[in-house]
């Protein structure tokens, strides 16, 4: 071995130092939608010949990757002064500068204010968003620049691989990825190690390493923030794993959609393969190993092992049956190993830091962390990293900061189409892959979608219901037929003209394409339906028996009604109404002709003296 990493890391470590005080620009997608390029180049403009406090004498701003807390973007941090700013805009970066950085006076407008005390915080580990979060795969997301190896580096890039390399015995690294208890975070909970040897046993032949990025649940982007925030540590997992079961060569499938995750993938494969960290002999030993990005089109089945496969050959996205299974017979008929992002994030730090550090996180069968999208009725939306076991509960209302505007917390849509409904008895469940599944749910690859009372469960089942259908590529009829007639029924009952008949059909049709689908898709489409058939069939029979939503949300169901009372007369609802189903006269209550209103909710929300009600 020709490059001895560690005193790369230290020469890494000093340039670091070597640039001052570092302020930390989000510069993942989120805070990129929200103006956070100029705010960097602001930044540069006016921070280039500062002098700032004592303790440095050179300002660098760092474009980083995703935080996190996208929601509050644009962040900005600067550690070495302690100090998280958020929802920053162009207009704030010269305060921040001469206030802070120049005079040392923080800038209290754009602290962090907690949701509970109003009080405003400091530091990000002081943000109750981050309190409960142990970042593992996310733990240089937001804190390094990710098109600099450098930085990479800095923070124990490639020192996993140096590890396997120097030790040169692939059989050793893959005891101990068994040993840690990884579990595939791709949605199934695969034991890692198991597949890792599954490969390994067709050792010799050419074989391949795919890394699936696809990430086509609704909301989810976990696997985007690792790629766009941390790539080095992606490709180093990559690697790790090619050396362990014998790949030469290896495939990142990134949705089309995904273009800066691409465009910083494509950096970092350069820049590792001029350092000798990819390519041929790498680090001076005898193992080449090379890869490639693979752009997919963006279709949900894609992210099907099997399918995704045959999108790389270049054929149509459809799964196909197993066995014969990937490891065995994959990309172009060879061994393969597919992996998700996250779990292959997780490798060089089980490496690095050994298997009994990551199984001592989790719970005794979900070991290591878990990142979820947390989405939907929150305080604090955005994507967060928790020890698996953590509970529904902390995640809810302690990093979510408790439902927003002081609603009543209904129920979660867990792991995304593929995933279930959890309700509060669920809330101090721990979250793990078995727990889920019992509960009749699962992880999937992480979206959470917290509701309030004022969401419609049927309406939610109906829009996974329609994401599936439109996704299922039609291959198998249980899922092509199964998914088609289970959205008719539901879009039946939101229109309240849904029968009891009708629900004892949709839960047959459901167990019926769950048991009888060729593929994930489709065994796992039916399971909002089922969960929330399971924990919500009161509002299910709302719906067809009383023909009411009780949360008020389906337009079909609802009522507009004008209260004679507060009614003043001005006619202001007749004038906005699109359909003319209101009419009166001056100064006298109006009224609504129910055969012609479309409850639009116009005359509603038009109306001055909140006369009009919807029942
Ligand atoms: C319809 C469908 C979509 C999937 N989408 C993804 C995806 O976007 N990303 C992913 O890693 N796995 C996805 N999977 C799971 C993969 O088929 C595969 O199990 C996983 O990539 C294996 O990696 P892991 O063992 O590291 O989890 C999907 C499965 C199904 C059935």
């Amino acid at each position: 071995m020709n490059i001895n990493i560690l005193d790369e890391q230290n020469k890494a470590k000093e340039s670091i130092k070597a640039q001052g005080l570092r302020v930390l620009v989000c510069a993942g997608t989120g805070c990129v939608a929200n103006g956070s390029l100029e705010i960097i180049k602001k930044f540069k403009e006016l921070g280039a010949d500062v002098s700032p406090l004592s303790d440095f004498d050179k300002v660098t701003i760092v474009p980083t990757g995703c935080h996190g807390f996208c929601e509050q973007g644009v962040l900005v941090i600067i550690p070495e002064l302690d100090v998280t700013y958020v929802k920053v805009k162009l207009a704030d970066v010269e305060e921040i500068i001469e206030s802070h950085i120049k005079d040392g006076k923080p800038v209290e407008r754009l602290l962090y204010k907690d949701p509970k005390s109003g009080e405003p915080v400091y530091k990000n580990e002081d943000i109750n968003f981050y309190a409960k979060q142990t970042r593992t795969s996310l733990a240089n997301c937001g804190n390094i620049n990710a098109e600099e190896l450098s930085e990479a580096i800095a923070v124990g890039a490639y020192e996993g691989l140096a590890k396997v390399l120097k030790q040169n015995d692939p059989n050793a690294v893959i005891d101990e990825i068994v040993k840690s208890g990884l579990r595939g975070r791709g949605g199934g909970g695969f034991p890692t190690g198991m597949k890792w040897k599954f490969t390994a046993a067709n050792r010799g032949g050419k074989s391949y390493v795919v890394c699936n990025g696809d990430e086509g649940d609704p909301g989810a982007f976990m696997d985007r923030s690792v790629m766009e925030g941390d790539p080095h540590k992606l490709l180093e997992g990559i690697a790790i794993a090619g050396f362990a079961v014998g790949a030469d060569e290896a495939y990142i499938y990134v949705r089309a959609e995904y273009p800066l995750a691409i465009k910083r993938l494509k950096i970092a494969i350069a820049q590792a393969e001029e350092a000798h960290y990819l390519g041929s002999k790498v680090m001076g030993t005898d193992f080449n190993f090379e890869i490639h990005i693979k752009e997919g089109a963006g279709a949900f089945v894609c992210g099907e092992e099997t399918a995704l496969i045959a999108s790389i050959e270049g054929e149509r996205g459809m799964p196909r049956p197993k066995p014969p299974f990937p490891a065995n017979k994959g990309l172009f008929g060879r061994p393969t190993l597919i992996n998700n992002v996250e779990t292959l994030a997780n490798v060089p730090v089980i490496i690095r830091k050994g298997a009994d550090w990551f199984s001592s996180l989790g719970t005794e069968k979900s070991k290591g962390t878990k990142t979820f999208a947390l989405t939907g009725e929150v305080n604090n939306t955005g994507l967060i990293e928790v020890p698996m076991g953590t509970t529904l509960r902390e995640i809810v209302f302690d990093i979510g900061g408790g439902i927003r505007n002081g609603k009543k917390f209904k129920a979660v849509q867990m792991g995304g189409p593929s995933g279930g409904c959890l309700t509060e008895e669920h809330l101090d469940m721990s979250m793990d892959y078995d727990s889920l599944i019992k509960a009749g749910a699962m992880i999937g690859s992480g979206g959470l979608v917290v509701m309030n009372e004022d969401t419609c469960i049927v309406e939610v089942a109906r829009f996974f219901m329609n994401f599936t259908q439109n996704e299922s590529c039609g291959k198998c009829v249980p899922c092509r037929e199964g998914t088609k007639n289970m959205l008719k029924i539901l879009e039946k009952i939101v229109k309240g003209q849904g029968t009891m008949e009708d629900l004892d059909t949709l839960e047959e049709l459901a167990k019926a394409v769950k048991d009888g689908s060729l593929c994930g898709l489709g065994k796992t489409a039916p399971n909002p339906v089922l969960s929330t058939l399971k924990y919500f069939r009161d509002e299910y029979i709302a719906h067809i028996k009383d023909k009411k939503c009780p949360a008020g949300v389906c337009s079909a169901l609802k009522t507009i009604a004008i209260d004679e009372d507060l009614c003043k007369g001005c006619s202001k609802c007749a004038r906005t109404c699109p359909v003319g189903a209101i009419s009166g006269q001056i100064k006298s209550p109006f009224k609504i002709d129910q055969s012609k209103c479309i409850k639009c909710g116009a005359c509603l929300n038009n109306c001055p003296f909140k006369a009009i009600k919807q029942v």
